[in-house]
């Protein structure tokens, strides 16, 4: 029979070094908030179900936890913060439910992999009652030092009660703590709080194993997969850690990047095979692009569907609701906002194009703006499949530009314009023959007299 297995998930901590105005585990690495990537690495390892202890924050924190996978997750807030031996008891209740296994995870180490949680779990079915992960630290300061004898751990020794000696140990708790779910309760209940921080240090639930003869051991997972966040420098160090995989991934897949370094992915980024990606592109949320597309440099994408083909920047910017069909292009300067774009259509440069719908084979001249905004409302405009529209054109929604239909540039487009029309929306051209020098000598007159004044 499937071991049944809940992930206790930590999440309450004061974060003060953050210095932040919201729950730490809200700021996002690969624009996915931290705890979301916790609950769904707990979930890709099979776990049953999810404790989540939270701290401020508390509806946006489990409603940000809960996205993404269907394990529950059922909440329990931690008020007073103890200490993470005191954060696990606060779920008491839950891991009285009954569960084979128990696994803590922190919400603010957004790396830990599936994998390593299989590993230590099956340490668990293999026999050991309590399974650390951990690893070897660059610089072990300020962590939980993992000491063994004889294949066994016997003890974590956090930082600020370890000896010289203990010190110079460099394996370290990497905070993933596997237990029995039926010896759970009573294991953490005899967790004291007294040390330096007067905290209840989960860490101290080998010590307690140890005497009552269970068996502990720690496993060794990469250092990255445990990095933790206490501040922004170090959440921007996950994050490159993060991008770096995410990038690697995207080109084994088959995507190319000329200089992957300056590429930014985000965790639902969708490429397509054979897609080329200049150097500085911005992949915000919600991007997808199809096979063949090229994203030239300079392009800053969010919530946009590419189709397979297309040509976008350099320098485009592709805001959310934004649909573009097989082999449109985008150019230079262009913002596209909630507008669809018809297969083989060019909007090439600086143009506006919002709340919109451009029928395919359209040809959108430069600087052409969709005049959606009263002040008070959005509306739409609807451009038909094969129109023209000349350069420096205003097209004032609601308004429909039918089917083939050509409008001249510099207009200010304010009515409908039926299939096949010629448009033109704008004062007549006078030439006045002669009339540059009389200007010119008019204007110098002018000049003159006020410079005498
Ligand atoms: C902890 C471990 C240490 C390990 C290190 C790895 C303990 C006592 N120490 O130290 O062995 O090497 O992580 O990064 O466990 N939290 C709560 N409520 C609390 C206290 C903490 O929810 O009352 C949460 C925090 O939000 C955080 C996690 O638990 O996500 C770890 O707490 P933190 O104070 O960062 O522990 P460390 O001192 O880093
Ligand atoms: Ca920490």
């Amino acid at each position: 029979m499937a071991r049944t297995c809940l992930a206790v998930v930590l999440a309450a901590g004061d974060a003060t070094r953050m210095k932040s105005s919201r729950s730490k585990v809200l700021h996002t690495v690969g624009n996915l908030p931290l705890i979301a990537h916790v609950t769904r690495a707990a979930a890709a390892a099979g776990v049953s179900k999810i404790a989540l202890v939270v701290g401020r924050d508390a509806a946006l924190v489990a409603e940000t936890a809960r996205s993404g996978h269907d394990v529950p997750v059922a909440t329990v807030e931690q008020t007073e913060r103890k200490g993470t031996g005191h954060a696990v008891l606060m779920a008491r209740e839950i891991i009285n439910e009954g569960f084979d296994d128990i696994v803590v995870l922190y919400g603010d180490a957004p790396l830990i992999n599936p994998e390593s949680l299989l590993a230590a779990i099956s340490q668990r079915a293999s026999g050991a009652d309590i399974v650390v992960l951990g690893f070897r630290a660059a610089d072990p300061t300020g962590y939980g030092r993992l000491i063994e004898r004889d294949g066994e751990l016997i003890a974590i020794r956090e930082h600020k009660e370890a000896s010289a000696d203990e010190r110079a140990i460099d394996f370290c708790n990497g905070g993933v703590i596997t237990f029995s779910g039926t010896e759970a309760a009573s294991l953490l209940e005899a967790i004291g709080n007294d040390n330096a921080k007067g905290e209840y240090y989960l860490t101290d639930i080998v010590e307690i194993a140890r005497t009552r003869g269970l068996k502990c051991v720690a496993i060794e997972a990469s250092e990255e997969d445990m990095m933790g966040c206490n501040t922004r420098a170090e959440l921007a160090e996950i994050e490159a850690v993060w991008q770096a995989r995410a990038r690697h991934a995207a080109m084994l897949s088959g995507v190319s990047m000329i200089d992957p370094a300056s590429v930014f992915l985000s965790h639902d980024t969708e490429l397509g095979n054979d897609v080329t990606i200049e150097p500085n592109v911005w992949f915000g949320p919600g991007v997808s692009v199809g096979a063949a597309a090229t994203i030239h440099a300079y392009s800053h994408l969010e919530g946009a569907d590419i189709g397979p083909g297309a040509m976008i920047g350099p320098f485009a910017r592709l805001r959310p609701g934004t649909e573009l069909a097989a082999k449109t292009k985008v150019g230079n300067f262009c913002e596209i906002k909630k507008a669809k774009i018809g297969a083989g259509a060019k909007v090439n440069h600086l143009s506006y194009i919002g709340d919109a719908v451009v029928g395919a084979g359209a040809n959108i001249g430069a600087g052409t703006i969709t005049c959606n905004y009263d002040g008070q409302n959005k509306h739409v405009t609807e451009v038909g499949a094969g129109t023209f529209i000349g350069s420096n054109s205003s097209l004032v929604a609601p308004v429909r530009i039918g089917d083939g239909a050509y409008v001249g540039s510099g207009s200010v487009i304010t009515l409908d314009v039926p299939d096949n029309a010629l448009a033109i929306g704008r004062a007549r051209q006078e030439t006045k023959p002669g009339r540059a020098e009389r200007l010119r000598e008019k204007i110098a007159a002018i000049k003159a007299l006020t410079k005498k004044a």
